[in-house]
């Protein structure tokens, strides 16, 4: 299927799942206020990559939290590490959120923000952004 929809209603603030869309995972977190207020406060001239990779906009827009999200609460982000296609952590509880307290990817040291912006580590690029859009305000519907 090329398109996958997926309920979010009971993913609570502070939290994420893993869903499998396309055979690869995509992480969706519900981003708390300070998750939130965290991303907005990166400067662009401390991004590894500025560009937003967000596969819902044309162009190449700058990396700014805005333009990584279609709704401030909710991070969608593609599992696979841009540096060798490892899958980060930072989904399930307890697990190494890495120094930017987003995904920690543990391959090769990642680190990715609340935004999924990488930060520090081999890594080249942003965790992408798939195409997704909200159906309701508890169901997105992936690719
Ligand atoms: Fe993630 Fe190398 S694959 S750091």
């Amino acid at each position: 299927l090329a398109t996958k929809e997926v309920d979010i209603g009971a993913v609570e603030v502070g939290s994420g799942i893993k869903v499998m869309w396309q055979g690869k995972p995509v992480f969706i977190r519900h981003r708390t206020e300070r998750e939130i207020e965290e991303a907005r406060a990166v400067p662009l001239t401390a991004l590894k990559d500025p560009i937003a990779r967000n596969e819902n906009l044309g162009g190449s827009p700058e990396a700014t939290d805005d333009n990584r999200v279609s709704s401030a609460e909710w991070m969608v982000v593609l599992g696979v590490c841009t540096h060798l296609g490892c899958v980060p952590l930072g989904t399930d509880e307890g697990d190494n959120k890495g120094d930017y307290n987003g995904w920690f990817c543990p391959c090769h040291g990642s680190h990715y923000d609340t935004s999924g912006r990488i930060r520090k580590g081999p890594a080249p690029q942003n965790l992408d952004v798939p195409p997704y859009t909200f159906l309701t305000d508890t169901t997105i519907r992936i690719g």
